[in-house]
């Protein structure tokens, strides 16, 4: 269950998961809870005594959630030092104790540590130049899921793994063509999302037209006519080949909350196969 209120400078809302809910603010500027999260992190595959890097955090949703999962540690990063702020003071709101937040430009900001499981929901919507921080992922929409997968091996102790989400408006073939070099790759859900043109010319005039000129060209597959048009998210679990580490994987979220991505036309399925100032700080205990 979800529910949520506008605060004046940005909105707050209560997510209610098994045995627990969390409180998130979101000032105006970070990129607020949106039902792709509320999808994803109900398959967020942290396990107990993880230490986990929730890189382009946001309000830190699913960091927060990693926690609920029993996380031992969590580090916030983000490019944007609101972002950061905001993540630390959901920790606090909810009382994770030990999480860590720093702002930087993706691994820069961790030093020399390394990571059970890498949480990663980065921009990556194409345009044929950057408009929103949250979103653009530069001209085929790939540019931070390949840095991504270029340097996570680096990042990740062994048996580590990645989360990451990934979109259909991007070329994200080329995307699975990479990952599968280095990693396993399991899809836990796809959900899809239905939008209208519109919504894409909003962000940059002339986006739209834009983005199907990539889907003629096949780097960019959404579905369609008119204002019906519809793309797939997939939330991956990308584990470095090598051995597998111990424990057992508690199991993913099931949050009560239902939802769609677009006017609760959203339809989800289940699979098992396939700048500014640095800010840093830690969030104090309840
Ligand atoms: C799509 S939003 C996702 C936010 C949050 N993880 C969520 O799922 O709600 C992408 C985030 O990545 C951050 N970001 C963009 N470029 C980055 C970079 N080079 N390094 C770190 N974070 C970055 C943005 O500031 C933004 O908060």
């Amino acid at each position: 269950m979800i529910s949520r209120r506008r605060a004046r400078g940005g909105d707050f809302l209560r997510l209610r998961l098994p045995g627990r809910s969390l409180r998130i603010g979101a000032p105006r500027g970070v990129h607020p809870v949106d039902d792709v999260a509320i999808h994803g992190l109900r398959r967020l595959p942290a396990r107990p005594g993880d230490s986990v890097l929730d890189l382009g955090c946001g309000t830190g949703v699913y960091g927060l959630a990693a926690a609920v999962l029993g996380a031992g540690r969590v580090l916030f990063t983000d490019i944007d030092p609101r972002a950061v702020r905001c993540a630390l003071a959901n920790a606090r709101r909810n009382g994770v104790p030990g999480a860590e937040g720093r702002a930087g430009d993706f691994f820069e900001p961790c030093g020399r540590e390394r990571f059970d499981l890498i949480i990663a929901n980065l921009p990556q919507t194409p345009g044929p130049v950057p408009f929103l921080r949250s979103k653009w992922g530069g001209p085929d929409g790939t540019l931070f899921l390949r840095r991504l997968l270029r340097e996570a091996p680096g990042r990740l102790r062994p048996g580590g793994r990645l989360f990451f989400v990934l979109h259909d408006m991007g070329d994200s073939r080329r995307v699975l063509r990479q990952a599968r070099r280095r990693f396993r790759l399991r899809a836990l859900h796809t959900l899809r999302r239905e939008f209208a043109p519109g919504e894409y010319d909003a962000y940059h005039p002339g986006l739209f037209a834009y983005l199907d000129r990539l889907r003629r060209r096949g780097k960019c597959r959404f579905r369609g006519r008119g204002d019906q048009r519809w793309f797939l998210f997939r939330f991956m679990e990308a584990a470095l080949r090598g051995p597998p580490r111990g424990g057992t994987p508690r199991g993913p979220l099931r949050s009560r909350a239902a939802g769609s991505a677009r006017g609760g036309r959203a339809r989800a399925r289940s699979g098992r196969s396939a700048g500014g100032a640095p800010a840093r700080g830690r969030a104090a205990g309840p």
